[in-house]
């Protein structure tokens, strides 16, 4: 298997089209199905209830963390509670303010609009939102230079899910238009098993409960990344094994594909080898070990940096990036003590 497999396996991106058409057959429908984000669960299970009572659109919803977490389907799911349709588009996809216009103008009242990556809205396109979103019009400019004039537009009250790797990209105006804010967790290892084991009944695979805990373990807190192991581990013990899905099976599948007992990859440990052979485990800036690991900032500071900081085997200071004493130990160097003061 070559490095680039490998990354996909451990990734929370999404990899291709037949894992896109998994997913939709994977996707709990409710709340109820939900597995884990309990605390996301019960504020919104409290403002769709209210809204709905109300007989009013839900607020704006904004849902940030990194790739894999559920972001996507909670947008799905927050449609279905409320019983309205969903039109989903994304922040790339919108490249004019009149791409937006369309999109608007074909809601109807309560309906939900999910703009996935909307970190990535064009400025123009952002401006024509902000009106839409607190006030349901838009102000938009047509014609050419000589004959152009400003038509203003009235729109169903809708909600606008907005979903987003990060946060910190979001302008603030648009950010202070969302009145409900979901932060999305890494998944806590019982969350995560039960998502395997529920995964295993969805494609029919036999799995033991030692099974799922040993997949959801190396998983990063992170569903789609067990759903993707599952799927592999399913093959080897089909293969090798009785069909079973059992922790010895998993354990070996997984030393085959080299994700380690922590659900550390390849570039993982590229970043940590690097910081600790190259720069003395730093402090090291994020630019400056992406061009030593050949990888784009944007990948690391999305994909890899939030899970070595969660389970602790990289910290951020002022001066930037440094490994941690666990780091150093889970990699198998010494721990320069007096160096390093923690
Ligand atoms: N809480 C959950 N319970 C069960 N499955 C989940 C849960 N969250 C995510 N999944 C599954 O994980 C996969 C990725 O979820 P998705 O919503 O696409 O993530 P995101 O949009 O944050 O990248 C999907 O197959 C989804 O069904
Ligand atoms: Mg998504």
């Amino acid at each position: 298997m070559n490095t680039e497999d490998e990354n996909k396996l451990t990734s929370g991106e999404l990899a291709d089209a037949a894992e896109f058409s998994d997913e939709r057959t994977l996707r709990p429908q409710y709340l109820s199905q939900y597995i884990g984000q309990d605390k996301i669960k019960e504020q919104l299970d409290i403002f769709i209830k209210a809204a709905k009572m109300r007989e009013e659109s839900l607020d704006h919803v904004l849902l940030f963390g990194p790739p894999g977490l559920g972001k996507t389907t909670m947008a799905f799911v927050i449609a279905n509670e409320l019983g309205v349709n969903i039109k989903q588009t994304s922040g790339p996809a919108i490249e004019k303010a009149g791409d937006l216009v369309a999109i608007l103008n074909e809601l109807e009242a309560g309906d939900v609009l999910f703009i996935d990556e909307i970190h990535r809205l064009p400025m123009s396109v952002e401006e024509v939102l902000y009106s839409a979103m607190e006030d349901f019009y838009i102000d938009i400019m047509i014609g050419g230079a000589e004959s152009s004039r400003s038509v203003h537009l009235e729109l169903p009250p809708f909600t606008l899910i907005g979903a987003t790797t990060r946060a910190g990209m979001l302008s603030n105006p648009l950010r202070a238009r969302f009145g409900i804010n979901a932060h999305m967790a890494y998944y806590e290892l019982r969350d995560l098993t039960e998502i395997v084991i529920r995964t295993a009944d969805i494609f029919e695979v036999e799995i033991t409960g030692d099974g799922a805990h040993e997949i959801a373990r190396r998983s990063r807190g992170t569903p789609r990344i067990a759903n993707r192991l599952l799927k592999r581990v399913r093959d080897y013990a089909q293969i090798k094994g009785t069909g079973t899905v059992t922790d010895e099976i998993t354990r070996q599948a997984l030393t085959m594909l080299d994700v380690d007992a922590s659900g550390l990859d390849y570039i993982d440990q590229k970043i940590i080898r690097t910081m600790i052979e190259m720069y003395g485990g730093g402090p090291v800036g994020l630019g400056t070990l992406a061009v030593n690991i050949s990888e784009e900032r944007e990948t690391l500071e999305d994909m890899y940096e939030p899970y070595l900081i969660q389970s602790g085997f990289l910290i951020r200071t002022r001066q930037g990036r440094k490994v941690t004493q666990k780091a150093y130990t889970h990699f198998g160097y010494a721990y320069p003590e007096n160096e390093n003061g923690g």
